[in-house]
């Protein structure tokens, strides 16, 4: 019998790897294809007006030159449909992914200052997660990530309208230009966040320094942090990391597209995985880094020669470090021990 650790992957064993994605921003899935039928739809002239010349804004220098393409993209999204069509879109390509549970986030702050009412953006994106589960068989959660770049007070008007609506929302997180504005910024939008029974995530140490992500579990009080991967410059915050088991939603080909990271060969996920950090493989945004989550574990596996047993382990961090009740966490791990059983 062959050991997990000999066993050579098949392309199609990741796709079929039963996993969670945990970080994802569903304005970050609007494909070229998609942003150029909306405009058409809406009647809206873009400064990249065809695909060839959209395409050619793709090569991001850091975090900020994508956010300016991230967010002037935005403007194609209008109606509720739009909302619904571009999410419909992405828990399509999560399926083909493996993804059988995802957790979104939508920037709710972005589209109410283009004039798009909360109510709009919600109820599109709600709309097609409402059918998820039957038609894709993915299960979801909806996360209003808050932009680090605005205010306090806007985040705290912006999270009050989103309760008073009874959005589905399940968790805030915090995202945008990170270097220059602090968890420390954010502290009261999370106590009230808390308060209103909402899980919590932030993004921190992607560009940001180490104490960012100490300073988002000590002021914040997060469950989860999305990259982290600047975490590994810290000795000590790395013990505490794996001692208490936080969850850090990894995205290589992100770091990599955002210069993060030099390059793929030089991405610290293998050693975080060696240290006994609990890291899982998301892909963040993926119409702009190259790849859905499947193609984020196809780099990786190939990059670094991983087993079986390597992309089990992942798939089982982002089951378990999800916002899924319980029973639903069972049943994917009971699948993904499926998956195991038939790749040994
Ligand atoms: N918003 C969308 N993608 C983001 C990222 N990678 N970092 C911070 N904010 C974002
Ligand atoms: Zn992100």
């Amino acid at each position: 019998m062959t050991h997990a650790s000999e066993q050579i992957l098949a392309p199609d064993a990741l796709l079929s790897l039963p996993k969670a994605e945990l970080h994802l921003h569903i304005e970050g899935t609007l494909e070229p294809e998609l942003i150029l039928e909306l405009a058409a739809r809406n009647g809206i002239t873009l400064p990249h007006p065809t695909l060839e010349e959209l395409r050619e804004q793709y090569e991001f220098t850091d975090l900020q030159s994508f956010l300016n393409l991230y967010y002037a993209n935005m403007a194609v999204l209008i109606t509720e449909a739009d909302f619904a069509a571009m999410t419909r879109a992405y828990l399509s390509r999560a399926r083909e992914s493996g993804v059988r549970h995802a957790e979104i986030m939508f920037d709710p702050q972005a589209h109410v200052a283009r004039g798009v009412e909360l109510t709009t953006a919600v109820n599109g994106i709600a709309a097609a997660l409402a059918s998820s589960e039957a038609e894709f068989g993915i299960s979801t959660v909806l996360i209003a990530a808050f932009l680090r770049d605005e205010t306090e007070e806007s985040a705290l008007e912006v999270l009050e309208a989103l309760l008073s609506m009874g959005a589905p929302i399940a968790g805030i997180g915090l995202d945008s230009a990170e270097v220059g504005n602090p968890p420390s910024k954010f502290i009261r939008l999370y106590r009230r966040a808390a308060e209103a029974g909402l899980r919590l995530t932030a993004h921190a140490g992607e560009e940001g320094p180490p104490f960012y992500v100490e300073d988002s579990l000590n002021l914040l009080g997060v469950e989860r942090i999305d990259h982290g991967i600047r975490a590994v410059e810290d000795r000590v915050l790395v013990q505490r990391l794996v001692r208490e088991q936080v969850p850090l939603t990894v995205c290589p080909l992100s770091n990599v597209r955002l210069r993060a990271v030099d390059t793929l060969a030089a991405h610290p996920l293998p050693q975080m995985i060696t240290v006994g950090l609990n890291v899982c493989i998301n892909s963040d945004d993926p119409a702009y880094f190259g790849g859905y989550v499947g193609a984020n574990f196809d780099a990786m596996a190939a990059e670094f020669g991983w087993d079986a047993a390597t992309v089990e382990k992942l798939a089982g961090n982002s089951i378990r470090s999800s916002f899924a009740p319980a029973a639903r966490k069972d049943e994917l791990l009971a699948e993904l021990a499926e998956w195991s059983a038939s790749h040994r």
